[in-house]
């Protein structure tokens, strides 16, 4: 689920790892995959770098921020393509269009995949609350919707891969809802045909080799440049052009906050990398963000 390096080139978003420009931060707390307890934000008393004054937060979310909902990430110790690198191939445009065999097995894999039954957790109904309070936008790159069922509302979710609970045709682009072609090869239709003009079906997601929604993305890079703080959650940060974003951010002087068990290609660029779970974290780093705006 990745767009094409193309866009990135169009929109100027170039990390620049290599320019030795390391962003407006310094490296606060780096403990080799343990729990941070004490880190600046919560430990703060006029050392709060980037947690007090923000009025702005945009939020970058990857597959970690819904494990906890039961729904495995891609590149995790546990993740999909971890236990089975050559499922990654398949997620490419090209073969799904290619070969009826990987349409099959991708329609049985839609039938099953673990977001029907899951439900929003803390991190997800934590950063809908803190829209209540601060102007937020979530750029996210995953599919599950769960950010808009916690609560955020979908004006201010960009979701980057699209979405799993739409299809699209190849052919004529016509777009309908999952459930009717779910309900469709639950009644035997293996590989379902677009009911208009015969075209092939797939979900409305970004696979490798196909590019970015332009708006979407357009949208995001405006989210991260225009905001106090952008918050990188649950993300290997390496698939682009979502994960430059974090180089838009501090190119424009934002603090970039990184949570994430391991470490990234752009944790040299954030004024913090926090590795504590995603599920403890948010809810603590949101609940400190709402009551420093109340105070101002
Ligand atoms: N839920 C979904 O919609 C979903 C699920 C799997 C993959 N995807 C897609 O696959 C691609 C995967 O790239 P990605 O970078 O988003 O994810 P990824 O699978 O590459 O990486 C997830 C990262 O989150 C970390 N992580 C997982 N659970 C955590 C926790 N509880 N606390 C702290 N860290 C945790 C993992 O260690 C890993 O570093 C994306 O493009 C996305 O579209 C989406
Ligand atoms: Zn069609």
């Amino acid at each position: 689920m990745i767009g094409d390096d193309s866009q990135l080139e169009q929109l100027k978003i170039v990390p620049d790892h290599e320019s030795g420009a390391l962003g407006q931060g310094t490296i606060l707390a780096v403990a080799g995959g343990t729990a941070i307890g004490d880190y600046g934000l919560v430990n703060l008393d006029g050392g709060a770098i980037w947690g007090r004054g923000v009025a702005k937060v945009t939020v970058l979310t990857g597959a970690g921020i819904s494990t906890d909902s039961g729904i495995p990430d891609f590149r995790g110790p546990n993740g999909v393509w971890t236990r089975d690198p050559a499922a990654e191939k398949l997620s490419t445009f090209q073969e799904y269009v290619a070969n009826p065999a990987v349409r099959r097995r991708s329609w049985q894999a839609r039938l099953a995949h673990p977001a029907w039954s899951a439900a929003p957790n803390a991190a997800h109904l934590a950063l809908a609350e803190l829209a209540t309070t601060l102007d937020v936008w979530v750029i996210t790159q995953n599919i599950d919707g769960l950010h808009q069922r916690a609560g955020t509302p979908a004006g201010r979710v960009l979701e980057l891969h699209g979405t799993m609970y739409e299809v699209v045709c190849v052919g004529c682009g016509d777009r309908t809802q999952m459930t009717q072609a779910l309900d469709r090869v639950k009644a035997g239709e293996d590989d379902p045909p677009c009911l208009r003009c015969g075209g092939i079906l797939k979900s409305a997601t970004v696979m490798f080799g196909q590019p970015l929604d332009r708006l979407v993305l357009a949208m995001a890079v405006n989210a991260a440049s225009d905001c106090d703080l952008m918050l990188a959650v649950g993300s290997t940060l390496t698939v682009e052009p979502a994960a430059s974003l974090c180089a838009v951010a501090t190119e424009a002087g934002v603090h970039l906050v990184i949570v994430n068990r391991d470490p990234t290609p752009y944790d040299e660029l954030a004024t913090e990398v926090i590795r504590e779970p995603i599920g403890t974290a948010i809810p603590r780093i949101a609940a400190r963000l709402a009551r420093y705006r109340s105070e101002t």
